[in-house]
């Protein structure tokens, strides 16, 4: 029979790894409270079109890598990122009307069905947050103050930010006109694809991996140069903003970013090139402050970003592991288990974390697991010492022993373990 496995590109987080990733969230989650988010959990299922709508049609994302489908009647989709569903819920439940500024950060599962290659997985998990309601530019430079926060405190030193605006719509058009007319002498230099896109989006071709694009887009006018005034002098804040935070920055007038619905500021951060290679893009992200409105809601500026929780964990320093238990109770012969498992249960009503080994065995045995749990004291349950009213207790770091009674050996490790 073949063996049954996960989906490809979708990975199972074992418990042996789920230490690491509540450290991660834990981190995310503190670190966006500093700066006043709140979590919003949304479905994992949204309907096609709001996608569609959001992201635009002709992307990466809508065109080859979302999970939809047609369940009765209704067309679905596996979200393939956060901020359409918390833009959908921000409309749906008229937030704006509660509250003029919002800011919210969200933790979860995506699905793209892309090709897998380390850091690139078909279900893969964002830490993501949005803010509704402030035009920037001072708060585009918070977000990114608070992201290098947070990389910093998960131990990301070599994060490098990267900025761009693209502008309003008036500019992207004129772009693209801009775009279309040195392109088009080199069309035949071009990819089959960005063939393709040169007619349909052509801003698209700037994000292409393909050699014979980069090739070709070398000496393309830059978006910068097209901006209008006030996209302008937007795009000056947030330097000037990042300045006043003392936060390093470089401008990359071809970052362009896959998702159609961004208008002036856009910003990546990459890091742990050594671990993660030519896709270290740890974080991307950007205003959005016309999708509010072409969703059917409000006139409500947004800026938010998502980061790759693998990648955040490859690019991580390791930290140390966190012990499982503090405490392993060893129980030597049969009539020791039920008093090995008494003062386990003692342990446990002074919220003391411990493991009772029931099957018994050699001691030895038991200490090697009591060292692999990571415990700092192993309790020893054996005859004589039921026999005495008293356990030995093992510190197994201070390779030290104490005999104690048994019914004060909770309260013995209480300050201790
Ligand atoms: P994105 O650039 O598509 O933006 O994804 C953000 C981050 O998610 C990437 O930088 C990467 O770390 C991670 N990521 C994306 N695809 C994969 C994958 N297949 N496997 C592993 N990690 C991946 C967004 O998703 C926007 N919603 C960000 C945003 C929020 N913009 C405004 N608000």
């Amino acid at each position: 029979m073949t063996p049954l496995r996960a989906p490809k590109g979708m990975n199972d987080i074992l418990p042996a790894e789920s230490g690491a990733w509540h450290h991660v969230e834990s981190i995310f989650r503190s670190t966006m409270g500093l700066y006043g988010y709140r979590e919003v959990r949304t479905p994992y299922l949204e309907t096609t079109p709001l996608f569609v709508r959001a992201i635009g049609e002709v992307t990466d994302v809508v065109e080859k890598e979302m999970y939809s489908f047609v369940h009765r009647d209704d067309a679905l989709t596996l979200r393939p990122e956060g901020t359409a569903g918390v833009a959908r819920a921000y409309i749906e439940h008229r937030v704006h009307n509660s509250e003029p500024v919002s800011r919210w950060f969200y933790l979860g599962p995506m699905f793209r069905a892309e090709r897998p290659q380390r850091g690139r997985y078909r279900q893969f998990y964002q830490a993501g947050a949005e803010l509704f309601g402030d035009p920037g530019p001072h708060c585009d430079a918070e977000m990114i103050e608070s992201l290098v926060r947070f990389l910093g405190n998960l131990g990301i030193s070599d994060s490098e930010v990267v900025i761009n605006s693209i502008g309003g719509s008036g500019a992207r058009k004129k772009y693209r006109d801009a775009l279309t007319d040195f392109l088009e002498p080199k069309k035949h230099l071009l990819s089959e694809e960005s063939q393709r896109r040169l007619v349909t989006n052509p801003l698209r071709i700037l994000d292409s991996k393909s050699p014979r694009d980069e090739e070709a887009v070398k000496g393309a006018p830059v978006i910068l140069d097209v901006l209008d005034a006030d996209d302008t002098a937007h795009f000056e804040g947030l330097r000037r903003s990042l300045d006043a935070l003392r936060m390093p920055y470089r401008v990359d007038p071809h970052l362009v970013r896959g998702l159609d619905y961004y208008t002036r500021t856009l910003f990546e951060i990459k890091g742990g090139a050594d671990k993660l290679g030519a896709g270290n893009t740890l974080v991307g992200g950007g205003r959005y402050d016309n999708m509010i409105a072409e969703l059917g809601g409000p006139s409500v500026p947004a800026i938010g970003f998502a980061a790759g929780v693998e990648r955040l964990l490859i690019a991580r320093s390791a930290a140390e592991e966190a012990p499982i238990v503090s405490v392993f109770v060893a129980s030597m012969g049969d009539s020791a288990v039920s008093c090995a498992m008494t003062v386990a249960q003692r342990l446990r009503d002074m919220s003391l974390p411990c493991e009772v080994d029931s099957r018994g065995g050699s001691l030895k045995g038991q200490l090697r697991r009591a060292n692999a749990l990571g415990a700092r004291f192993a309790v020893i349950v054996g005859e004589a010492e039921i026999a005495s009213g008293s356990v030995q207790v093992k510190d197994l770091a201070a390779h030290s022993q104490e005999s104690v009674a048994v019914d004060k050996v909770a309260e013995y490790l209480k300050g201790k373990a």
